[in-house]
């Protein structure tokens, strides 16, 4: 069967589709023929650094797949060959909170990866997928789609009327804006870019921000909430934009803390997140029993993952190069088989 394997730190450019031994499930394990794979920036940012993760090499990128069970190893029960199945972003977080373990299942990180023909999981590290889906979108859920939804319903659930406010326009922030719409959520929606803007609209998004314009959007932000500020954050932003999104939230709401996008390093007051009494909350994507209860959120809404851009497996690097450009609005996806 063949891989996409990172095999030296040299970029998008250096990953390799290599012939790899085929795959026999072991006690416990299913063998998963992939169909579709959707890359995360985390993936991105693997491929292109894998020497401060310290990846081995080769290392097989992604955590996200849709495919169908294949074979089963000795002793998995209530799987069957041919169930539609993706793959969880920790192969081992079953339930409860997460732990060092259960980072250590990562997929396309402490774990191989998904972008190849076949794989093998624990049986408990795949999960029928919602039926209406197609292969492509189905493989939009392990890490985007479930991160948005732990962000969105830990520590509790948003309320109906609450206000959001989502930071830009990738695969995470266009699945908040899908969720907030079925739990009734008001969305205020940062981008750099008007088009962008103006399809997160017409996806639900109650008011728009343009960051690269409004340089000010907390206060902007602030001000569409009559000063009182908004109840939850989805941050995606993280160092360049931490300090806004917590001057943009009210007494007593939430950030989540999901990533990266502006950088490592920058500067955050302490005394504005005791002063208000905000809960900064970090985000590790987010348990099977989560991505269960969000596919059941799904199937019953009958939603549709946006795609913004699909690729043929042999041009898997260009679905990298893409997202690298940030011209993408939701997912980027790359079909196996
Ligand atoms: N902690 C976790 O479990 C977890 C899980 C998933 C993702 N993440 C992290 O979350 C972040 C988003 O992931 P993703 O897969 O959604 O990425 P993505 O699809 O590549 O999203 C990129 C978009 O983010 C927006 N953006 C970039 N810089 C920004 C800034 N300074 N302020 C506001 N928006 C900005 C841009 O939107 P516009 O073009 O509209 O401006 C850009 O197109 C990444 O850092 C990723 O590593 C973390």
């Amino acid at each position: 069967m063949r891989a996409w394997e990172i095999i030296s730190d040299g970029g998008v450019d250096a990953l390799a589709l290599n012939e790899r031994p085929d795959l026999e499930p072991g006690p416990g394990q299913v063998l998963m023929k992939i169909h579709a794979s959707s890359i995360n920036y985390r993936d991105l940012t693997t491929i292109e650094d894998p020497v401060s993760r310290k990846l081995p090499f080769p290392t097989v990128p992604n955590s996200d797949a849709a495919g169908e069970i294949v074979a089963l190893g000795a002793g998995v029960e209530g799987m069957a060959v041919g169930d539609r199945v993706a793959s969880c972003f920790f192969e081992d977080w079953p339930a409860g909170p997460i732990s060092a373990a259960i980072m250590n299942t990562a997929l396309g990180g402490a774990r191989q990866g998904v972008l190849a023909e076949h794989v093998v999981l624990n049986a408990g590290g795949v999960i029928p997928i919602p039926p209406h889906l197609s292969w492509r979108q189905a493989a939009t859920l392990p890490c985007a789609a479930l991160t948005a939804w732990h962000a969105l319903n830990q520590p509790h659930p948003v309320r109906p009327g609450e206000t959001v406010l989502l930071l830009g326009t990738g695969g995470v922030s266009v699945f908040a804006q899908q969720f907030c719409n079925i739990m009734g959520a008001r969305t205020i929606v940062t981008s750099s870019s008007d088009a962008k803007l103006a399809r997160m609209r017409t996806l639900g998004a109650a008011e728009t921000i343009n960051y690269r314009n409004n340089p000010d959007w907390e206060r902007d932000a602030r001000q569409l909430t009559r000063g009182i500020g908004v109840d939850r954050v989805v941050e995606v932003g993280g160092p360049g934009t931490l300090q806004k999104s917590i001057s943009a939230t009210r007494v007593g709401g939430h950030v989540a803390l999901i990533g990266i996008l502006s950088g490592v390093a920058g500067t955050v007051s302490p005394t504005d997140i005791m002063r208000k009494s905000i809960t900064v909350r970090g985000i590790y994507v987010g348990s099977r029993q989560m991505f269960s209860e969000m596919n059941a959120a799904i199937a019953h809404h009958r939603l549709d993952p946006v795609i913004d851009e699909s690729f043929a497996f042999e041009d898997a690097r260009t679905a990298y190069h893409r997202m690298r450009e940030a011209a993408h609005f939701g997912k980027l996806v790359i079909d196996v088989s």
